[in-house]
């Protein structure tokens, strides 16, 4: 006889397995077992009910297969269910179909109108447009007398953050939205005592976040991602304890012996931004200069060339007293290499002696790299100071703002410039949080949702 055994919910799981209404959020934090409430509730009901169809879906094909194909391999192999590769589904012996679908572009969505389901599991939604949602939510239908539902899980943040918050928090419906069709279950990490039995550190990993992620993914507040989207840089110092913390700082001049980088942001006919950095022994950043301006031509007022911007850079180098006779490297917007318009910007700095690696332009790692760094230790020390001369800096960072479609990330429509550029060379040397208290290597990294392509679940005890 071919038994299944599928190890015990936690209580917030059980209340997702147990919930009947037409839409059902789970989650609110991370690593509350969310990936695991939706495989395993698309499980029973696929052995409970003869012919049903389950659609699980992910934004990307490798999270799909980390966070659920490879999880449910390991969990029904091929005695349970069959599992087809090319379909990417598995067929049960009743006649139900898993089926695993992802959705990282608008093409993608196209493939999936016109198909039907009964469930659809849709893991992490807030990465997703409200039209996703809509657009799967017009696939439930089929002529047969089985449950027809949505099951979401969720993180604050992320470009869905406004549409789940207003039908799964707020609750402020429209017209057309019945409120009884919709249901909240709030889990945290806490709530996963499987994680908290494997790995209790995974709460450290989460306090030890910049405050609004922590608010968002510990404690899942949704109303963080408003306002200020650098509120963790302090430009005026503030005093606690005999202490001042504060990342802006009289220059000094910095020891010969520390290296010397260069980080460029280029825009045509917008503001370019070039960053002079120290960078001391410890790894932490001084910002020790910096030039700002428009390019564009000289007769659409005071812009410059691109050229001149080359010809200043290297005169700075030749002749600044924190600069001269060091080797600097240079860190700069990919996009500089393109040479589609002519020659490329990359190639007009080479005419001066001025040179580039490929930043990483990744942007939510990037904003965390910043974030990780305006942090203060427990000594009040962060990893990034500005000398109180970078005015481009110090007027543009407390400006910026949350994007409103995507609250991960910044409102690109500002001067975010500097902001790109302070990002490029952040990503050049990449921080942990506080990495002494962590341990090195982990199995499961609740904080991976960026780079998610490992499986998730290798503490997880399958009995067949
Ligand atoms: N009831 C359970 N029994 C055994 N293991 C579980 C259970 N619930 C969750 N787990 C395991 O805990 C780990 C984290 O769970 P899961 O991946 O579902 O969390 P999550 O909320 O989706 O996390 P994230 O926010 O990172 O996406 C996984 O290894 C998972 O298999
Ligand atoms: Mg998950």
């Amino acid at each position: 006889m071919r038994t299944l055994e599928i190890p015990a919910p936690s209580e917030k799981q059980r209340m997702l397995l147990t919930d009947t209404h037409k839409y059902v959020a789970y989650g609110g934090a991370r690593g509350g077992g969310k990936s695991w409430a939706l495989r395993t509730k698309g499980v029973i009901l696929a052995l409970a009910r003869a012919g049903i169809i389950i659609m699980i879906i992910r934004k990307t094909y490798a999270e799909l297969r980390a966070n659920h194909i490879d999880p449910l391999r390991a969990m029904l192999g091929n005695r349970i269910a069959k599992y087809n590769d090319a379909r990417k589904e598995y067929t049960f012996p009743n006649g139900s179909v898993i089926k695993f679908r992802y959705c990282e572009t608008e093409r993608d969505m196209g493939r999936y109108q016109g198909t039907e389901a009964d469930i659809i599991c849709i893991d992490e939604a807030t990465q997703f447009d409200e039209n996703v949602f809509r657009m799967f939510a017009a696939c439930l239908r089929g002529v047969n007398e089985h449950p027809k539902r949505i099951y979401l899980t969720c993180n604050p943040g992320g470009k869905g953050h406004g549409w789940v918050k207003r039908l799964f928090i707020d609750k402020a419906f429209k017209e057309d939205e019945n409120p009884n069709d919709y249901s909240f279950i709030q889990a945290f990490v806490q709530d996963n005592h499987a994680l908290m039995a494997a790995q209790p550190e995974y709460i450290k990993q989460l306090e030890a976040l910049p405050h609004k992620l922590r608010d968002a993914w510990l404690y899942g507040k949704w109303d963080i991602f408003e306002g200020q989207f650098f509120s963790d840089f302090t430009d005026k110092p503030s005093q606690y304890k005999e202490r001042t913390f504060t990342h802006v700082i009289e220059p000094f001049a910095p020891k010969k012996t520390w290296r010397r980088f260069r980080s460029f942001d280029f825009g045509y006919n917008k503001p370019f931004s070039v960053g002079w950095w120290a960078v001391d022994p410890d790894n932490v950043f001084y910002r020790i200069l910096e030039l700002y301006g428009c390019t564009g031509t000289p007769d659409e007022g005071v812009r410059w060339p691109v050229e001149q911007i080359f010809d200043r850079v290297a005169r700075i180098e030749q002749e600044h007293e924190y600069l001269k006779g060091h080797h600097i490297t240079g860190v700069a917007d990919p996009s500089i290499w393109d040479a589609s318009r002519g020659i490329s910007i990359a190639d007009t700095a080479a005419k001066y002696g001025i040179y580039f690696e490929k930043g990483d332009n990744k942007r939510l790692p990037g904003w965390m790299q910043m974030h990780y760094r305006f942090m203060f230790d427990e000594n009040g020390y962060p990893m990034m100071y500005v000398f109180n001369t970078c005015s481009a800096f110090i007027r543009t960072i407390p400006l910026l703002t949350h994007d409103d479609l995507d609250p991960e990330d910044l409102d690109t429509t500002q001067e975010d410039h500097v902001a790109d550029e302070v990002r490029y060379f952040c990503m050049s040397r990449p921080v942990t949080p506080r990495e002494s208290e962590l341990q090195p290597a982990r199995k499961y990294n609740p904080l991976d949702l960026w780079q998610d392509d490992n499986s998730n679940d290798k503490n997880a005890i399958y009995r067949l």
